[in-house]
């Protein structure tokens, strides 16, 4: 892939019949894709964060489900709907906070439902239609993020972002990043302060990638530059993406996000949480019912070092996820527009 192409995460092959994936994990040294036929195969990408960011993993699943379907030898429409169901069940498990992930496989179970009466090919022909149309949406509402998040900026801003909420996590144009890249298009000329993004490197490893790949001026700093940084004066906003946007306007983002808001409050600086309608949970009333994935101790002590880092005996804690609260939140930009407090009442009229 050169630079000009566009970069796309996640495409199903021409015949459709396997999902085609950029192996995030090999990042940034190998741009090496993966073809994945089979749910389990599609269940490990996710896992592993192969395909990570919320949106992502949603359409990950959706094809994944499709997939299950042509693979599938159930003989009764009672059969394939338990199968899939099992399917869907061990896919939503892999990881919990992204709500995208449950939505996009619901959408495809009522999409199941609404074929029962077809023969299976047609019940196929459904289930990759609605995947698509799930990935058309996923653009769309990419570009709209865009479009609303670059109102809110000024041309030559710095602009610091966690993790990646970029083209990476979605499925073409990104959520925090997509305002970015408009701009960049428009000659704004911002400059991005990426968060290395600890333990698992997102930020270094990904949105430094993809945003040198596009051109876009940025400098990495450690997580824990930020106070400094605003202190400074260096930083004019913060963007970042989000895995939950419960009831109340509480978030769930990558682990360190809190951190970032609430040192962005004590210095002035605005913070936006950018992400699409397929991210915010009504059923969820605030940041305090929103499931923290947990990932394995090894990404801490040992991952990414040569040797193992921790003494061998440490006890370790490793969520993924933190919650921040809708207090340190400036403004939640949606492909619907930009929703500012009070956000209960402004996210249940927008999205309900
Ligand atoms: O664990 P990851 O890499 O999947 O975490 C991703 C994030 O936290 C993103 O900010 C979020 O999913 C939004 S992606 C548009």
């Amino acid at each position: 892939m050169t630079a000009q192409e566009p970069l796309l995460p996640l495409r199903l092959d021409a015949t459709g019949q396997s999902l085609i994936i950029l192996d995030q994990t090999r990042l940034p040294g190998e741009e090496h894709y993966l073809a994945l036929t089979r749910p389990d195969e599609i269940r490990e990408a996710i896992a592993a964060l192969r395909v990570r960011g919320a949106p992502a993993i949603g359409l990950a699943a959706a094809y994944g489900y499709y997939l299950a379907a042509c693979v599938s030898t159930a003989i009764s429409f009672a059969s394939l709907r338990a199968e899939l169901a099992a399917v869907a069940a061990s896919l939503a498990a892999c990881r919990p906070t992204a709500v995208n992930l449950a939505w996009a496989l619901r959408r495809m179970e009522r999409r199941l439902q609404s074929s029962a009466d077809l023969p299976l090919v047609d019940i196929r022909r459904h289930l990759l239609a609605e995947a698509e149309a799930i990935r058309l949406e996923d653009e769309a509402m990419g570009l709209a993020i865009g479009t609303f998040g670059l109102d809110l900026l000024q041309p030559g801003m710095n602009i610091l972002t966690h993790c990646n909420a970029g083209i990476l996590a979605t499925s073409r144009y990104g959520t925090a990043l997509s305002p970015i890249y408009l701009g960049q298009a428009r000659g704004y000329h911002f400059h991005v302060y990426v968060d290395e993004t600890r333990p698992l490197l997102q930020g270094a490893r990904l949105t430094a990638w993809e945003l040198g790949r596009a051109g876009v001026d940025h400098t990495l700093v450690t997580d824990s530059a930020c106070a400094l940084l605003m202190r400074q004066g260096r930083v004019d906003a913060c963007l970042v993406g989000c895995d939950r946007i419960a009831a109340n306007g509480d978030v769930a983002n990558k682990i360190g996000t809190a951190t970032l808001a609430i040192v962005a409050r004590h210095f002035g600086v605005p913070f936006y949480v950018l992400g699409p309608a397929s991210t915010v949970d009504l059923n969820c009333p605030d940041g305090g019912h929103i499931p923290i994935e947990e990932r394995n101790k090894a990404e801490l002590t040992d991952l990414r070092y040569r040797q193992r880092m921790a003494p061998p005996d440490t006890q370790v804690y490793n969520p993924a996820f933190d919650i921040t609260d809708h207090e340190l939140i400036t403004a939640i930009v949606t492909d619907r527009g930009v929703i500012r407090p009070p956000y209960s009442g402004q996210l249940r009229r927008v999205f309900a």
